[in-house]
């Protein structure tokens, strides 16, 4: 068994006052790192006060791993500084482009997945986990176009990333969902694809169903049921891997977050006593 930090939340400033004053029974919180990469103020205070009762993971949405402008110096500086500072369990970002020639397109826009990409994306993540003195986990991301160019699936170039890169894996099982919808595919057999040791983090998040049958991944909702269901087999498959509940629009009372941190802890709990019966009836 790894050694997960059980159920988390996303940080966000609605409940930094009810966190600190109630203390709620949760694992470790995520941070948007780019939120916190300023000197001083109160994004910080806060930080410092939680952080004081509960583990943080860093959450990165501007590295642009997969970009083709260079490295962003600053920014890796910048996560260095907020790194020391907080000391976190880990150091995650997506696996996707964001901008080019020096523009930001404030978006986690999918890779073309061939060797050329993967090559490029792997020795980024080596030069990225060199300065940090530490593995990165890498997000998948959800998506709405393929590229021609692509050869490999999505599963196949990440489990790849991984591999070659020596770095962790963060699955967002609603994102494999949202992108087995709008493209097609089995959401079964990406995470079945997915080596089960390099995987440190789960997301869960809801989503919005448009009229022409696209899904949009939107951060705003209750987890949907099939991504429920989807993340029932990814327990099954990955054990006990860190989960967390993203939140980033129509943020409820956190009553309600923490309500459904329960239902993933029971879908957990129920998973892990399967197994565990499973295993004592080949043991009899
Ligand atoms: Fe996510």
């Amino acid at each position: 068994m790894r050694n997960s930090l059980g159920f988390g939340l996303g940080l966000r400033p609605p409940h930094y006052t009810q966190i600190v004053e109630t203390r709620p029974e949760v694992g470790w919180f995520e941070i948007t790192s780019e939120n916190f990469m300023v000197p001083g103020g109160r994004p910080l205070h806060w930080l410092d006060r939680i952080r004081s009762d509960y583990p943080i993971a860093m959450h990165g949405v501007s590295l642009s791993i997969g970009g083709t402008d260079p490295l962003d110096q600053q920014h890796l500086a910048g996560l260095q500084g907020l790194q020391r500072r907080v000391q976190p369990a880990w150091i995650s970002d997506h696996l996707c482009w964001t901008g080019v020639a020096g523009g930001n397109l404030h978006d986690l826009l999918p890779l073309p997945y061939n060797e050329a990409v993967l090559a490029h994306v792997v020795d980024r993540v080596r030069r990225v986990q060199d300065r940090l003195g530490s593995r990165i986990l890498l997000e998948n991301v959800s998506s709405y176009v393929s590229y021609p160019s692509s050869q490999l699936t999505e599963w196949d170039f990440l489990a790849e990333v991984a591999q070659r890169a020596d770095c962790l894996i963060l699955l967002d099982v609603n994102n494999i969902y949202v992108s087995s919808v709008n493209h097609g595919f089995d959401p079964l057999v990406y995470l079945d694809a997915i080596p089960v040791a390099r995987v440190r983090q789960i997301h869960l998040a809801g989503h919005q169903r448009r009229d022409d049958g696209l899904i949009v991944d939107t951060h705003d909702a209750p987890i949907a049921e099939p991504v429920w269901r989807l993340y029932e087999h990814a327990r099954r498959r990955f054990g006990d891997v860190a989960t967390m509940i993203e939140r980033d629009e129509n943020i409820p009372a956190l009553a309600e977050l923490l309500k459904e941190l329960d239902r993933a802890r029971s879908i957990a709990a129920s998973v892990d006593a399967e197994s565990l019966a499973a295993v004592s009836s080949q043991a009899a």
